[in-house]
C-alpha cells in the first residue's frame, strides 16, 4: 500500500525552527542531514515555515528520482533571482532560468563545454594560470619566517579559480594572482564576497515576505547591489571582447577564439542572455572549485603516504613534463583524489528538485510540485555505499577491470542528468592540472599552526577554519 506524505516521519516545524534559526543550523546543514536520516529514516519530511521539504538520503531513491526526470527539471524556487532580473530588465542564466528558456540556453552551452575533449583545448590557457599559481605560492611562502608556509590556502585557490574560469569564459586574464590586483578585479571580488556573505541573509530574504522589506530592507538591498556588481563586470568583459572582434572584422581578419567569441559570433543567444550566463557561470565556478582544491591539498598534507603514491604515479606517467587535459586519462589517482575529496567534502552537500509529476518514492506518494532535497552528504557517508566512509582513500575510485563499477549515486557531487553541473569538465580540468603541477613541484605539509579543520555550511560546504599549508620544494 502506498503511504501518504501525512504518514511520513520527520522533525516538527517547531523543532526545525529552533534548530535552524536559534541553534544556527544553517552552518551545520550537512550534519543535520546525517542526524535526521539516522533518526527518521532515509526519506523524511521537514517544514521551513510554509515550505514543505521531502529529504531523501537513500542512494537508490536518489537514482530513481534523477533517472525519471522530465525534459526541463527544476531545482528549486528561484523567485528572488528572477525578481532582481525583472527589476533590472535582465535575462536569466542557466542557474535561474526554467522551462523552455532554460532548455534553449542549455542546448547551446552543453555543445561547447560538456565533453572532456572540448574542454581539453583550454589546457594551455589553464596551464598559464597554474604557472602563476606556482609563482604565487613561492612569493607567499618567501614572506614567512620559515619560508615554507602559505596561510589560508583558500584565499589563494579562490584567486586561482577566478583567474582560471575567467580565462575560459571571458578569454582574458584578470590579474588576480599578481602582487597588485587591478582595481576592476578587486571590485568584482568584493561583489562576489558580498554575494556570499549575504547568502544567509538572502536565504532569510527569500523567507521574508515582500511586504516586510520596507521594515527589514538590508538583505534585499545587499542582494541587489551584489548582483549589480557581478553583472557590471560581465558586461565590461563581454563589451571588450566584442569590440576586439569588430575591429578584426573591419580589417577582414579571421576571427578565432574560445567560448565567448563563439557565442558572440554565432548569436545563438542574445547579448542579455550572454551577460546572464557569463555572470552565473562565473559565480558558480569560483568558490566550488577553490573549496575543493583547499580540501584536496589539506587531505594530501594530512596523508603523506597517499600523497607519495599519487606523486609516484604523476612522476611515472609524466616525469617532469607539464600535464595536459589528455594526460589526465592516464592519471587515475589524480582523478581519484578529486572524486574522493568531493565525496568527503561535497561542496554542495545537498541538491534540490521540484517534482514535475506525481511520484512514488520509498513507498510514499509524492504529489507534483513537491520540493525534494537530495542528501548527497549523507549518501556519501553511508557505509553501505562506501566501506569505511570516513577514510580518505583515493584508490577506491580505481576500477579493477571493465566490469567493476565504482561510480554510484552515493556520490554525485556535480549532480546528474540534463540539469547537472555544466561546468563540471572545466572545474575538473582546472583542479587536475593544478594538483598535478603542485605535486610535481612541492611536498605539501600541514603547518603546525593548523589544527583539525572541520567543514561548515555557508551556502556551500567550506573549511570551518583557515587551512595553512607548507610547500616544500621537491628535488
Ligand atoms: C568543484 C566544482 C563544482 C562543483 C562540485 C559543482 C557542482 C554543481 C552542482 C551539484 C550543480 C547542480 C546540479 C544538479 O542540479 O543536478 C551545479 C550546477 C551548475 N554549475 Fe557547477 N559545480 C562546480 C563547478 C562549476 C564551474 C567551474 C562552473 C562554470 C564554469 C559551474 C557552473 C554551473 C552551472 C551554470 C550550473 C547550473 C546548471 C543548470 O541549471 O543547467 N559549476 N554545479
Amino acid at each position: 500500500i502506498v503511504k501518504t506524505l501525512h504518514e511520513m516521519p520527520g522533525p516538527s516545524a517547531m523543532a526545525n525552527l529552533i534548530e535552524f534559526f536559534y541553534r544556527d543550523g544553517f552552518s551545520r546543514i550537512h550534519e543535520i542531514q546525517l542526524e535526521h536520516s539516522q533518526k527518521y529514516g532515509k526519506i523524511f519530511k521537514s517544514r521551513f515555515g510554509p515550505q514543505l521539504v521531502v529529504s531523501i538520503s537513500d542512494r537508490d531513491m536518489v537514482a530513481q528520482v534523477l533517472r525519471t526526470e522530465v525534459a526541463t527539471p527544476q531545482r528549486g524556487n528561484m523567485e528572488s533571482w528572477k525578481e532582481y532580473r525583472d527589476l533590472r530588465g535582465r535575462s536569466t542564466g542557466l542557474i535561474s532560468a526554467e522551462g523552455d528558456e532554460w532548455l534553449k540556453m542549455r542546448s547551446v552551452l552543453r555543445q561547447l563545454i560538456m565533453r572532456p575533449k572540448d574542454v581539453a583545448v583550454f589546457s594551455p590557457d589553464v596551464n598559464a594560470v597554474v604557472d602563476d599559481l606556482v609563482e604565487r605560492v613561492k612569493t607567499l611562502r618567501s614572506q614567512q619566517d620559515d619560508r615554507q608556509t602559505v596561510h589560508n590556502i583558500n584565499d589563494l585557490f579562490f584567486k586561482y579559480a577566478m583567474e582560471g574560469v575567467a580565462t575560459i569564459l571571458y578569454e582574458t586574464r584578470l590579474g588576480c594572482l599578481e602582487n597588485e590586483i587591478p582595481k576592476m578585479s578587486q571590485e568584482y571580488i568584493a561583489a562576489l564576497h558580498l554575494m556570499f556573505s549575504s547568502f544567509k541573509t538572502t536565504m532569510y530574504a527569500g523567507a521574508i515576505p515582500k511586504w516586510l522589506r520596507p521594515i527589514i530592507p538590508k538583505p534585499w538591498e545587499e542582494f541587489c547591489s551584489s548582483w549589480d556588481g557581478l553583472f557590471k563586470f560581465s558586461q565590461i568583459h563581454v563589451a571588450k571582447r566584442l569590440s576586439e572582434i569588430k575591429k578584426k572584422m573591419e580589417k577582414g581578419e579571421e576571427i578565432k577564439g574560445g567560448l565567448l567569441t563563439h557565442m558572440l559570433v554565432t548569436k545563438e543567444m542574445n547579448l542579455e542572455e550572454i551577460y546572464a550566463n557569463m555572470t552565473e557561470m562565473l559565480l558558480a565556478g569560483v568558490d566550488t572549485t577553490s573549496f575543493t582544491l583547499s580540501w584536496s591539498t589539506y587531505l594530501l598534507a594530512r596523508h603523506p603516504i597517499i600523497q607519495q603514491e599519487i606523486f609516484e604515479e604523476v612522476d611515472r606517467v609524466l616525469g617532469g613534463r607539464v600535464p595536459t587535459g589528455e594526460d589526465v586519462a592516464h592519471l587515475p589517482l589524480i582523478r581519484g583524489l578529486v572524486k574522493e575529496t568531493l565525496r568527503l567534502f561535497p561542496v554542495l552537500p545537498g541538491n534540490g528538485r521540484v517534482t514535475q509529476e506525481d511520484l512514488i518514492v520509498g513507498g510514499y506518494f509524492i504529489p507534483k510540485g513537491t520540493q525534494l532535497a537530495l542528501c548527497h552528504y549523507s549518501t556519501s557517508m553511508d557505509e553501505e555505499n562506501f566501506p569505511h566512509p570516513g577514510e580518505f582513500r583515493p584508490d577506491r575510485w580505481i576500477r579493477k577491470d571493465a566490469s567493476d563499477r565504482v561510480d554510484n549515486f552515493g556520490s554525485i557531487p556535480f549532480g546528474y542528468g540534463i540539469r547537472s553541473c555544466i561546468g563540471r569538465r572545466i572545474a575538473e580540468l582546472e583542479m587536475h592540472l593544478a594538483l598535478t603541477q603542485l605535486l610535481q613541484k612541492f611536498h605539501i605539509e600541514v603547518s603546525p599552526q593548523t589544527a583539525d579543520v572541520c567543514a561548515k555550511t555557508h551556502g556551500l560546504l567550506c573549511p570551518g577554519a583557515p587551512i595553512n599549508l607548507r610547500f616544500v620544494d621537491r628535488k
